[in-house]
């Protein structure tokens, strides 16, 4: 009974991703799957003699055009995170002298590293020269992260006003050693990507939708970037994925209009298959881009302005997980207070009456045309699913991430029930269970006590169940990401930890958690674990072993997904 879905899983989370780091003149930086871990590999452009250069990198710096070298942090902790930096030059490989620590984000330019880092206490920015002598040049208890270097200066984003819907622009003068902190407007979403010659490349919303900006640092111009091409007028852009500027100096952005990323570069649409485009870099007049759909894992491929694109490295997806996969269509619901959440209903070949609703996590995130090996596998294991961008995803604009900020597990979490009764309504499924992982996690413990009649069973992955407990055993980057969320009302906090619940439980719940999480701690879902006991509620519980919030390996990702996989088929079949 097992076989079929372990073949299944296995053929699924083994399928080979590359992800895009950047490209130089002669080479294309990637990460890959390829040897059972999420390893930084170097090759030609065209993908040929391929060399890796560290298994399971954490975070890394993007690659400058004229120089064979990248910045990547290591996890030197069993998967808490924390880590040590590393450059990779011509084929050598040096280890920063630094005490390990999360590391949010890297940039360098020339001979000037700059990283974001956190640590139990504090959030810091450092940098250093010639890969010696890391200084701190700024500390926060507030998130920031550091977005690119070029010249004198170091540009950085965060919530450094202390406003959990706000966020402001750091700039950094490495000369003068001297910052600045930078808002359009008080109370802004403000955040960077590129700086170049004195000018950085930034989204804001300081005039209600978003939109990209270039601010001249030295003049204090902030003024809407000058674009030679016509064809991204034809789209309203709710959000963007990622935005730069090439080597040229010209503009590049993906934008999100209506659930569908577009990819453009000074103005003109840059040709791709339909699914989401997530990263581009030039060379010459070749552009290199991410790539994947629901239905295409993550690939490489490359495109020219005028021309058509060719895939250069990617995997084809196994046929017999393919035979599986039905339609897929955009819904909107309405919500308890008629707030429309726009979901992905996902069909399985198989007729199924049993439908999954899946809690994408972040929860700034969403789920969008892109590969999700979760949603792969619950529809190939022959469940219809339903993925509700429930309020506070991103990709509808800030008014809408912004609405689960002092209120997370409320509003959204009704949206999840909205989505559950959509789900039977429109007979999607006459059986409902809910799957989601770290705040989607959260949201199958709460909604389970909160709305327990509803459900016929649930998969909670690195989810949360303790917010009291889960704020004394974070660190300076979740602290912040915890007050953020909760806005300072502290009092929701009771209510919205399953642990306070636990005896109003009465479906079967798959507990599968990472021993070493340190973004949502084992330890207070070991108590909830002691509590459904005590109370004498069925579930079951997989602890990974030596595993960390992330997923660095398809070992990892087969350990999240079976355990989920079986557990659903035997309760819902
Ligand atoms: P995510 O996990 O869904 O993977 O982003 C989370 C981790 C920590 C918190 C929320 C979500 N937190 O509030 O600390």
């Amino acid at each position: 009974m097992y076989s079929e879905i372990v073949r299944k899983i296995e053929k699924i989370v083994g399928t080979h991703s590359y992800g895009m780091v950047g490209v130089t003149k002669k080479r294309l930086y990637y990460v890959s799957n390829v040897d059972g871990t999420y390893d930084l590999w170097v090759a030609g452009l065209d993908g040929s003699n391929r060399t890796k250069i560290a298994e399971r990198p954490l975070t890394g710096s993007r690659v400058r055009k004229d120089k064979e070298k990248i910045y990547f942090a290591k996890d030197v902790s069993q998967g808490r995170e924390l880590a040590k930096i590393y450059a990779w030059e011509e084929g050598k490989t040096k280890e920063l002298e630094m005490d390990p620590m999360r590391i949010l984000s890297i940039a360098y330019f020339e001979n000037i590293l700059s990283f974001a880092g956190s640590t139990s206490k504090e959030n810091l920015i450092c940098i250093a020269y010639n890969d010696r002598e890391i200084q701190k040049v700024y500390s926060s208890n507030k998130w920031i992260f550091v977005n690119d270097i070029y010249k004198d200066y170091m540009v950085a984003s965060g919530t450094l006003a202390g406003n959990p819907k706000s966020m402001e622009i750091l700039i950094y003068n490495l000369k003068a050693n001297e910052y600045r902190i930078f808002t359009p407007k008080e109370g802004s979403y403000n955040v960077a990507s590129a700086v170049r010659e004195n000018k950085i490349l930034m989204e804001s919303n300081f005039k209600g939708k978003k939109k990209l900006y270039v601010y001249d640092i030295e003049a204090n111009l902030l003024s809407e970037p000058e674009l030679d091409g016509e064809d991204y007028k034809n789209y309203e852009f709710q959000d963007y994925l990622s935005f730069g500027f090439t080597d040229d100096g010209e503009i590049w952005f993906i934008g999100l209009h209506d659930y569908r990323a577009y990819a453009f570069l000074d103005g003109y649409k840059i040709p791709h298959p339909e699914g989401t485009p997530s990263y581009l870099d030039f060379i010459d007049d070749e552009i290199y881009f991410n790539f994947s759909s629901l239905k295409t894992p993550y690939s490489i491929f490359k495109a020219k302005l005028k021309g058509g694109w060719e895939k250069i490295l990617g995997d084809e997806l196994d046929e017999e997980i393919k035979d599986q996969l039905g339609d897929v269509s955009i819904v909107k619901y309405k919500s308890f207070d008629n707030l429309e959440i726009p979901s992905t209903v996902y069909r399985t070949k198989n007729p199924s009456k049993i439908a999954i609703i899946y809690v994408h996590g972040g929860p700034w995130s969403h789920v969008g045309d892109f590969w999700n090996a979760s949603i792969t596998a619950l529809v190939s294991a022959g469940f219809n699913v339903i993925a509700p961008n429930y309020r506070g995803s991103t990709g509808y604009g800030e008014e809408f991430r912004t609405l689960d900020i002092g209120d997370p597990g409320g509003g959204d979490l009704k949206d999840i029930v909205y989505a559950r009764n959509y789900a039977i309504e429109n007979k999607i499924g006459e059986k409902i269970a809910i799957m989601g992982y770290s705040y989607g996690g959260f949201m199958s413990y709460l909604v389970t006590v909160k709305e327990p009649e509803l459900w016929h069973a649930a998969v909670a992955g690195a989810g949360v169940v303790d917010w009291e407990m889960m704020y004394e055993l974070a660190d300076a980057t979740f602290k912040h990401f915890q007050d953020l969320l909760f806005a300072g009302k502290n009092d929701l906090k009771r209510d919205r930890s399953a642990i306070n619940f636990a005896e109003k439980l009465k479906v079967p719940i798959c507990i599968i958690h990472p021993q070493n999480d340190s973004r949502t701690p084992l330890k207070p879902v070991l108590k909830y674990i002691e509590k459904l006991l005590e109370n004498g509620k069925t579930f079951e519980a997989h602890i990974i072993p030596n595993m960390g919030h992330v997923v660095t390996s398809i070992e990892d990702a087969y350990k999240l997904l079976l355990p989920a996989i079986t557990f659903l088929q035997k309760h819902l079949i």
